[in-house]
């Protein structure tokens, strides 16, 4: 049977206080520093993962008590080390690979330097994020009869691990590709490698507010609070929020009726997945670089197959056909933790429709 562990942290303080009530009584403030202080630990082990093939695995879920901001705000030493610590533990219960969940993926060059400070290979899960975030975009655009050689897609993040190799892959379909960062150097050479893949019309800027003008947007920052406001997105257009913590605001589910925001990286796992922990997905459903992970283990690949900022697109489609080779696929459409209707589909597009109409 193959053994992974998986890394986890708290994506706000609210995470903190479903799990301990007495969080709900201090201030953020207290719950963020009593956090940064905490240990990592066992939170629970995730049973009855089997692969169509009959192989199986199972695996320990490992919090790293830190939230998002300290990521960035902390000494990347100190929370390498805190990192490392996890991956020892998961190590001690017997994983044989460690995916590198949401921010513990993102210190030490995308877990790199972590190869160095620990006995046991780490995956950052973010090949088949990328595969799952891909698949789900296209049909979230195919529903919504968007056709790509006519419209433009935005990315945001698009310096990032996943944000490139999703510009890479989806840009040459498109008529026109704006891809949003911070860094102008770092904008260039995603837009260069792209249209060395013959991708054409690649537009490069750090105005998040050109999300506006994406039919398809891509949503893979990896920023501590909600980046896109209600106001930023055109109507009709198909948004996948890839980012944990998420990149749409919460407003927009309720905001525009007109627009198409679907979770990226959401997967259904072949079995009976059972945990004691609530991810806050229905049972049997992971993020995609749990998902990872886990067909790393049951294929018992124990090599850090997913390192790094620089993805291929050969390794998406090497992991992509290991997902199908076992039994794991796309959990539906699913917007904002809820699984979409088709009927609710058909509704945006009325109300895009009318939109479009009245203007
Ligand atoms: N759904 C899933 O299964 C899944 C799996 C893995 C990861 N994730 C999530 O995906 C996100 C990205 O992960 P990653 O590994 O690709 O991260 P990454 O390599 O660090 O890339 C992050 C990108 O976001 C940009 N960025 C960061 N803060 C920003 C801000 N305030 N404004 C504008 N741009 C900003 C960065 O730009 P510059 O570097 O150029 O400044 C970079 O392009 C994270 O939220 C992570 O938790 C989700």
């Amino acid at each position: 049977m193959g053994v992974f562990g998986f890394l986890v942290h708290p994506l706000n303080v609210n995470d903190v206080s479903r799990k301990y009530r007495l969080a709900q009584k201090l201030s953020p403030r207290v719950v963020a520093s009593a956090l940064r202080r905490r240990p990592p630990f066992v939170l629970t082990e995730a049973k009855g993962i089997v692969s169509v093939t009959g192989a199986e695995a199972r695996g320990y879920f490992v919090a790293v008590p830190l939230l998002p901001f300290h990521f960035s705000a902390l000494p990347e030493e100190k929370v390498l080390k805190k990192i490392a610590r996890a991956c020892r533990i998961a190590q001690k219960e017997g994983a044989r690979i460690v995916g590198l969940g949401a921010f513990t993926a993102l210190p030490g060059e995308g877990g790199r330097k972590l190869l160095s400070m620990v006995d046991v290979p780490v995956t950052t899960g973010n090949s088949y994020t990328v595969a799952t975030a891909v698949e789900g975009t296209l049909e979230a655009a195919r529903l919504m009869e968007i056709k790509l050689s006519r419209s433009t897609l935005v990315v945001l993040g698009a310096t990032g691990s996943i944000g490139r190799a999703c510009s890479l892959m989806l840009a040459p379909s498109f008529h026109r590709t704006i891809l949003i960062g911070r860094r102008e150097e770092y904008l260039l050479k995603v837009k260069e490698e792209i249209e060395k893949r013959g991708g054409r019309n690649i537009f490069i800027t750090r105005d998040l507010e050109s999300v506006k003008e994406g039919d398809v947007v891509i949503a893979v920052s990896s920023a501590s609070e909600a980046l896109i406001e209600p106001s930023w997105l055109k109507s009709g257009a198909v948004v996948c929020d890839v980012a944990r913590p998420r990149d749409v605001s919460e407003r927009v589910s309720k905001e525009r009726k007109d627009v198409l925001v679907i979770d990226g990286g959401v997967v259904a796992v072949p079995g009976n997945l059972e945990m004691d922990f609530n991810l806050g997905l229905p049972k049997g459903i992971v993020l995609a670089c749990m998902a990872e992970t886990m067909i790393l283990a049951l294929e018992e690949r124990y090599e850090p197959f997913t390192i790094g900022k620089e993805i291929t697109v050969e390794q998406v489609e090497e992991i992509k056909a290991l997902a199908e080779k076992h039994g794991f696929s796309l959990a539906g459409l699913r917007s904002f933790e809820k699984l979409l209707p088709p009927e609710k589909i058909e509704e945006i597009k009325r109300q895009a429709r009318f939109m479009a109409a009245s203007n």
